[in-house]
């Protein structure tokens, strides 16, 4: 990247993918400019290297990417001091629900990529949806993507939507496991185990488990199977997980929740529509 990569924000997922970034050696932290207020955080990121600010005004004038990583909500009054990069800049949004159409009018640009990660990507182990406007040019998007990969998986869609129904996924889907990883500690310590303890089988078993789902051929179902031998005590845990579909009705909620909140978050219940520029 000759005139360098910006990233607006280095709070959970700034720091995430600027860790994965820089520890790949995806890219020269010299070339990486990071503006975040908050005096720590900014320290956290100059420990990788980067460049640290604390407003956008003495940043590069004319970097390859801008990076954007606020809240939705510090979008509105933050963007618009962007659109001076607005002419050969592309910029990409991981705001959860903040449609690309207003990041456009905002950034008063149409090239736009918005992805969503995870924070994984901090290791590598994440995954990332992506959707980019039509403006944005072949080999930008290339880049973008090579970008991402540094910190995992990276799935590009046409169809801006999809992006919603991914954040309530993938997104949003580490806080669903590490909540799991709990709740079977949490068993693991009523059924008389130590706490350390407790917790590594819990972590373990979930890293495990999804390391073999992901190395094996067998669907998902077969792997459950061959666990579960009749009468058996996976039989028994399952019988509970699975009566009246509790588990899968449980899980559905979830996602439908976090996507009806990413869809309130970008103001979709307004008039702005999806289609990119
Ligand atoms: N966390 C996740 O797992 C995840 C996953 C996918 C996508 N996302 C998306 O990522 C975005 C950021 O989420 P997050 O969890 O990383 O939030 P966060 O931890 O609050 O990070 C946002 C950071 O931006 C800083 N900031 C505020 N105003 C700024 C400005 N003018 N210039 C530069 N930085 C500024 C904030 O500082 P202050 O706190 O001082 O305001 C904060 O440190 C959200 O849109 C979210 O939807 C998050």
């Amino acid at each position: 990247m000759a005139e360098g990569l910006v990233l607006v924000g280095c709070g959970n997922m700034g720091y995430a993918l600027l860790r994965g970034w820089v520890e790949s050696s995806i890219v020269h932290p010299g070339a990486v400019h990071v503006v975040e207020p908050a005096a720590a955080l900014r320290e956290r990121a100059a420990a990788l290297g980067v460049n640290t600010h604390d407003t956008c005004e003495a940043l590069p004038t004319k970097p390859d990417l801008i990076v954007i990583a606020l809240k939705p909500q510090a979008l509105e009054s933050e963007l618009p001091s962007y659109q001076r990069f607005s002419d050969g800049t592309v910029f990409v949004s991981i705001a959860a629900g903040v449609p690309s159409v207003k990041l456009g009018s905002l950034l008063s640009s149409h090239r736009i990529v918005r992805a969503m990660p995870n924070t994984p990507t901090a290791i590598g182990k994440g995954s990332t949806i992506i959707f980019a406007n039509r403006a944005v040019a072949e080999e930008d998007l290339r880049n973008v993507v090579r970008l991402l990969r540094a910190g995992g998986a990276v799935h590009q869609v046409t169809c801006e939507d999809l992006i919603d129904a991914a954040t309530a996924i993938s997104g949003s889907g580490p806080a669903y496991i590490f909540y799991l990883i709990e709740c079977l500690t949490n068993a693991a310590r009523e059924l008389g185990l130590p706490t350390e303890i407790a917790c590594n089988l819990a972590k373990e078993t979930v890293h495990g488990a999804a390391a073999l789902a992901y190395a094996s051929k067998e669907d998902l179902a077969e792997l459950r199977r061959q666990v579960t031998s009749p009468n058996g005590t996976t039989a028994a845990g399952i019988s509970v997980l699975a009566a009246e579909n509790a588990l899968s009705t449980l899980i559905l909620r979830t996602a439908k929740a976090a996507f009806a909140r990413s869809l309130e978050l970008g103001g979709a219940e307004q008039t702005w529509s999806t289609t990119g520029g």
